[in-house]
């Protein structure tokens, strides 16, 4: 039994005290959280948890094995590096820190002390991403041409990051799994229509060696909620709308074929195809579920986790190039071979 105390009881925190409740494997321990009226929530909620404002309490603590933080983006460094120290499995939030090389310095901390660093990119391990994946991998897409995200509504408004480490991480995390590539260029654009906050909306633009091209909208600023990915690929397209109730993902066989025969070269050598189209049958369990499961599991038997440190700090690094490309008005930043972690 792994025994887990969660730092920040906000928005996400009781997502994450919910599932560790419940799952196989798991206890929930212990929740810090320095505003009173959150804690008064988790006694009612949980009255055999033990509750504290101060985090130190959860590291002091010898019974608690592991500490998941979903506080501010700004502390996470701070409170990771804090855990690892007192010998605990990590689970961070997204995005994992601030920098990559903070990002650096919690996983070099973790694999020194032998301890699991687990990233939460939840998508990772919803039935519709690994759905791609699946699509992606068994070659049935083809080459992926492109991957082109909408995903904005109005708010939530972050103090402490932009829309790009956000919303945008989502996309960086999801790319990273369905392609197994790292792009070698990034532009994006983006402003804060509020001064003195970060910026509320982007649009970005990665380049991928393969020849692939993403993009993503992203904003805090829309009238309604949009979560779409649309993927191209020589074989197959795919639509995911994640807002669906069903049928999240339609693959679409439709494509083009262009012909080198001589004869035609002075015509308009492109062929349609237009096929079927299906949505595939998903796994509807919670992510978080599958998420936690899966880092009680490392946990245990001493294993790496798929969404572990080098994800995350892959995912910040990217939004560190998004984000200096954004405020250079769209300059191409170029990342180096050697910028992703192996
Ligand atoms: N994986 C996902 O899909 C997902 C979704 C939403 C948020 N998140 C991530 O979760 C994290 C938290 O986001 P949120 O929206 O819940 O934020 P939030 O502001 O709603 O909650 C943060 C909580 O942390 C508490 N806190 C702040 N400083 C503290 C301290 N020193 N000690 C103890 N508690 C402290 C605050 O009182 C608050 O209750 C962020 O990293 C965010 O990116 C992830």
């Amino acid at each position: 039994m792994i025994n887990v105390g969660i730092i920040g009881y906000g928005y996400w925190g009781p997502n994450l005290a919910r599932n560790f409740a419940e799952m196989p494997g798991a206890a929930l321990a212990a929740i810090a959280d320095t505003d009173q009226a959150k804690l008064d929530v988790v006694r009612r909620r949980y009255p055999a948890v033990k509750t504290t404002a101060n985090f130190h309490d959860l590291l002091a603590d010898s019974s608690i094995d592991a500490i998941a933080i979903a506080t501010p983006v700004s502390t996470h460094f701070e409170f990771g590096m804090a855990a690892l120290k007192a010998g605990k499995h990590l689970w961070m939030e997204k995005p994992m820190t601030e920098t990559s090389l903070q990002g650096q310095m919690l996983v070099e901390e973790a694999s020194r002390r032998q301890r699991v660093l687990f990233v939460d990119h939840t998508f990772i391990y919803t039935g519709a991403v690994r759905k791609m994946g699946e699509i992606f991998k068994s070659g049935d897409l083809g080459r992926a041409y492109y991957y082109d995200s909408t995903r904005v509504n109005l708010g939530l408004f972050q103090r402490d990051v932009s829309v790009i480490a956000d919303l945008a991480v989502h996309d960086f995390s999801i790319l990273d799994y369905l392609t197994g590539e790292y792009p070698s260029a990034v532009s994006a654009s983006g402003t804060n229509h509020f001064p003195g906050t970060p910026e509320n909306l982007a649009y970005i633009t990665l380049f991928y060696p393969s020849g692939m091209i993403a993009h993503a909208n992203v904003s805090w600023l829309a009238p309604v909620k949009v979560r779409q990915i649309l993927i191209g690929g020589s074989k197959k397209m795919i639509i995911y709308d994640d807002l669906e109730p069903s049928e999240k993902i339609k693959v679409y066989d439709k494509g083009v074929s262009f012909t080198d025969d001589p004869t035609q070269i002075q015509e308009m050598r492109v062929g349609y195809r237009t096929g079927d189209m299906w949505a595939p049958k998903l796994d509807g369990t919670e992510a978080l579920r599958v998420g936690g499961e899966h880092f009680v599991d490392c946990v245990e038997h001493g294993k790496t986790p798929q969404t572990d440190g080098e994800l995350g700090m892959r995912v910040v690094a990217l939004i560190e190039a998004a984000t200096s490309s954004m405020r250079g008005k769209g300059e191409t930043v170029y990342i180096q071979p050697n910028r992703k972690p192996s």
